[in-house]
């Protein structure tokens, strides 16, 4: 979830909203705002996108200079207006990021008390103990820290009080909030982008940390309830692009900017000479015998090509794992271990408490983000930016193939310091990475090719992808991409892997979308291209020309692609599975950029 909370001089309602709408990656089940207006409070909320708060609000504004906002990824309650914050009980309205754990014991205990909650939610629990509080005589602020006492869980909290038009208190546990200055007016926010539009200045909470936050400014607290000095500072965020440029999607638009910002990224690490150029000091691979890479969701798929790169090109022996398995099986990190977590947003739940996790355990924590100034790029000995600039649609396009190229400097640096590749090798793979932008390029010449192919997609229930070596982890990723989006139960196997299972699906109903370069392992591939239409299976082999050459008989259609060095393959591949995904959602009439049940930013675990 998403949330928002400001002290104005003017209207806060629209400000809440324009927030609201940088904030919607991190959910859209529904949107609500309050106010402080005369010192009455007051709300509106909508189910669904904020689009429908902004109607409501059209036709039934909300006056006040001091409110919250809150976008929302359901937890607890069905997508429902009643269970949509801000939350009110009584004297208090709370908006709320987070998981409380305790909650049923809470509400037990109020209902014990005759305090019975409308909603389903965790938060509303919260804002029923701080009016109890308030109503036994305490402050604001006696009542939020005696609030916070009692819970257990992650949580970043915002609460407006009636007859409080100058006051707003910030908690943060676990769930990161960023606090901005502004002249004669105070934002707090989910995150910086959220309050780009207001300030740049900006003091982030620590984990535990709690503000009072009036107009004059902030007073902070460490979770032990002292007062706690954490600077402020101006940071510099990329505040335009809320936009889609002419495309009719943004996914569209992310697309189709990969060319750009691919070589953005690769200009970024690499000098003149062709040297690599790190952010920082002291990225010694030699002193490395392990890298443990984590991440959720697409990212982990950028760390499984990275897996194939970093072992082949240097001897680096990887581990790769999903957070969520990751940081709850205890897995020992001996010495000389570094860790690496990859993460579009940076703010990942579950990805930051393996980081957590990591760096109790004293491995060096290496990062790879795109939002530079997020929590998990914060946490690290060395965060890496992709410099995708903001991905808005939900399924991960330009982020993806951003980490691939970062992820694959890091693999050829790792290769040269480790001394497992000899100059000229190196020169020549480091130029092959240099010719994949503009081969991207030449991908998104697909387009048309895809949307035809997408038609007969678009009826399939069921879709097989195949891949071999570094291309089996952009099968998962194909698949992935395909069942976010188009709703499509799609599947990804390593091509050896099909007989043992899988082939069991394959008839004439089910497309199995091969992803096949022609490298070394193309005819092993081949081979099991033939056991799948020898059963009927309807084939969709994206290749080169050569593997077009040899392999097009049979076949029912063929995506070709330019020839590229076999070793940088998935970044290229990474297109045409994201094209197909498109247009056949296109096809089925989906929600492009806002598919259901999904948000772009997973905030809670
Ligand atoms: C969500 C998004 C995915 C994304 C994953 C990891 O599930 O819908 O597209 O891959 O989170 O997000 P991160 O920001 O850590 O890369």
């Amino acid at each position: 979830c998403g949330i928002i909370g400001i002290l104005g001089s003017h209207e806060v309602a629209p400000l809440l909203v324009e927030s609201l709408k940088r904030l919607e990656y991190r959910g859209y089940d529904s949107a609500g705002i309050a106010t402080v207006n005369e010192g009455r409070l007051d709300r509106r909320r909508a189910v669904g996108k904020l689009v429908n708060l902004s109607d409501v609000l059209v036709h039934d504004p909300l006056p006040g200079h001091a409110g919250i906002g809150h976008t929302r990824w359901a937890t607890h309650g069905v997508p429902a207006e009643r269970n949509a914050h801000p939350h009110r009980a009584g004297r208090v309205s709370v908006v709320h990021n987070g998981i409380i754990e305790n909650f049923r014991e809470l509400r037990a205990w109020l209902a014990d008390r005759g305090l019975v909650q409308e909603s389903d939610t965790d938060t509303e629990t919260v804002a029923l103990l701080a009016n109890l509080f308030l109503s036994e005589g305490a402050s604001p602020e006696e009542a939020v820290e005696m609030t916070l006492q009692r819970l257990h869980g992650a949580y970043a909290l915002l609460f407006i009080f009636e007859g409080e038009e100058d006051l707003l208190i910030a908690a943060r546990k676990g769930s990161p909030l960023a606090i901005g200055h502004g002249d004669g007016e105070m934002f707090v926010g989910s995150d910086a982008i959220a309050l780009a539009p207001f300030t740049s200045r900006i003091t982030y909470l620590e984990e535990g940390d709690w503000a009072v936050v009036t107009r004059a400014g902030a007073r902070i607290k460490d979770g032990a309830g002292r007062l706690a000095n954490r600077p402020a500072k101006t940071i510099q965020i990329e505040s335009a692009q809320v936009d889609k440029a002419g495309h009719r999607h943004f996914m569209a638009k992310e697309i189709a900017e990969q060319p750009s910002r691919l070589t953005t990224a690769l200009n970024h690490y690499l000098a003149e000479d062709g040297t690599f150029r790190l952010p920082g000091q002291g990225l010694d691979f030699r002193a490395m015998d392990r890298l443990t890479m984590v991440a959720c969701g697409t990212a982990s798929y950028a760390c499984l090509v990275a897996k194939y790169w970093f072992e082949q090109i240097a001897g680096l022996p990887v581990d790769v794992d999903v957070a969520s398995e990751f940081r709850y099986r205890e897995p020992p990190i001996p010495p000389r271990t570094a860790a690496l977590f990859v993460s579009q947003s940076g703010e990942t739940a579950d990805t930051l408490a393996a980081l957590r996790y990591c760096r109790d355990k004293a491995a060096t924590i290496l990062s790879v983000v795109n939002v530079a100034e997020s929590s998990i790029a914060r946490e690290s000995d060395l965060a890496l930016p992709i410099l995708a600039g903001p991905e808005i649609g939900v399924a991960s396009t330009k982020a993806f193939s951003c980490q691939l190229v970062v992820l694959a400097l890091l693999a050829l640096e790792a290769g040269r310091q480790r001394g497992h590749m000899d100059e000229a090798t190196h020169a020549e793979r480091l130029a092959a990475l240099r010719s994949i932008p503009g081969l991207v390029n030449h991908a998104l010449g697909l387009s048309e090719a895809s949307d035809r192919v997408a038609a007969k997609l678009a009826e399939a229930r069921d879709i097989l992808f195949l891949g071999r070596g570094r291309m089996y982890p952009l099968a998962l990723e194909g698949a992935l991409k395909l069942k976010e989006i188009s709703y499509i139960h799609a599947e990804a196997y390593a091509s050896g892997e099909l007989k043992h299972g899988p082939i069991a699906l394959v008839d004439k109903s089910v497309p199995v979308i091969v992803m096949a370069p022609h490298d070394e392992l193309f005819d092993k591939t081949v081979s099991n291209m033939q056991e799948v239409m020898a059963r009927g299976g309807q084939v969709l082999l994206v290749t080169d020309r050569e593997g077009a050459n040899v392999a097009a008989h049979g076949v029912w259609e063929m995506l070709v692609l330019p020839d590229v060095a076999a070793l940088w393959a998935p970044i290229l591949y990474a297109v045409p599975a994201q094209l197909l995904a498109y247009h056949t959602a296109i096809a089925k009439g989906t929600d492009v950029d806002q598919p259901r049940n999904l948000a772009k930013s997973v905030t809670v675990e």
